[in-house]
């Protein structure tokens, strides 16, 4: 943690997965019981939560994660990475003889990918993790989670913000049936038009639903407010930007703009984000995503 990080109350909390995306580049997506030769292979930083809560620090926001890492390479890779990005880890657990989650991804041709996670000592999150973190979720002024950690762990945490008045963000991904009390705990939810399904019937306050280069659809209530077209981009691959939506809006929300208003700014974050290779490589910082938004006023 650098000394900026830590002199700092973080107004963003994420509940960190991390992973070690393992990435190989392939032509297509490959069938069962077949061998591909690979274009490339890359070690790049990874996990849900880990790729949200950069998205938000790259937006200016101040980022504490709760999360739990290994006691190996790939958890020094987690530490080295939230340093850089200025990123709070007084409440990153490291667990002993833990190996650090680490997911498989498969990139293909045309820039979409397949995963296999193994959660690895995130599995070990726990109430505790979350108790010990109270003081910084009460203080902050938004919170954030994925389906990537335990639902038992955003469950406590949700309830510790919504006591506190604290917004709560959730991205439920990967896609997974959500109990009706945790719904009832999120202000916000970013599922992909697949994870959204999964929510039909539910009553959820809001909803923006991620719709990869066509944009996004905000809900209130169950009512169809906005859509955003999406921005067109020389796509590298896509991994991470439902993360970086997810964070970026998260920090928008943090600096007190209207939900519309954050859903804006988390579009064109995630839009360059899909321009670099990895999660995280073309995350932009909050004055490039205002340049294109600004752009786009220009051409108009
Ligand atoms: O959303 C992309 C992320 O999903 C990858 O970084 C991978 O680690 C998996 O968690």
């Amino acid at each position: 943690m650098t000394d900026k990080a830590c002199s700092v109350t973080p107004d963003v909390i994420c509940l960190a997965s991390w992973n070690a995306d393992l990435v190989s580049r392939v032509a297509r997506p490959m069938v069962r019981g077949e061998t591909l030769m690979a274009h490339s292979f890359d070690i790049q930083p990874g996990g849900k939560g880990s790729n949200a809560a950069v998205a938000a620090a790259r937006q200016g926001a101040q980022v504490g994660l709760i999360a739990r890492i290994g006691d190996d390479d790939f958890g020094r890779m987690a530490l080295s990475l939230w340093q850089r990005e200025g990123i709070d880890t007084r409440h990153a657990e490291v667990a002993a003889n833990e190996r650090s989650g680490v997911a498989q991804i498969l990139v293909y041709d045309d820039g979409d990918n397949s995963i296999a996670v193994a959660v690895g000592a995130g599995a070990g999150l726990g109430k505790v993790n979350v108790d010990k973190a109270c003081e910084m979720i009460r203080a902050a002024k938004v919170v954030m989670s994925s389906n990537e950690v335990p639902q038992a762990v955003t469950l406590a945490a949700f309830k510790m913000a919504r006591a506190a008045g604290v917004t709560t963000v959730l991205n439920p991904a990967p896609a997974m049936d959500l109990p009706d009390e945790l719904v009832a705990l999120c202000d916000v939810l970013t599922p992909n038009e697949s994870e959204a399904k999964l929510l039909f019937g539910k009553s959820v306050r809001a909803l923006v639903v991620t719709q990869g280069a066509a944009g996004c659809a905000i809900y209130q209530n169950g009512t169809l407010v906005q859509t955003l077209t999406g921005w067109a981009m020389q796509v590298v691959d896509t991994i991470g930007a439902g993360d970086t939506f997810t964070g970026a809006l998260a920090a928008a929300l943090a600096r007190g703009e209207l939900l519309l208003d954050a859903a804006i700014s988390a579009n064109a974050a995630a839009a360059l984000s899909v321009t670099g290779r990895g999660a995280i490589a073309a995350m932009p910082t909050l004055a490039q995503s205002q340049a294109l938004m600004q752009n786009l006023t220009k051409s108009k």
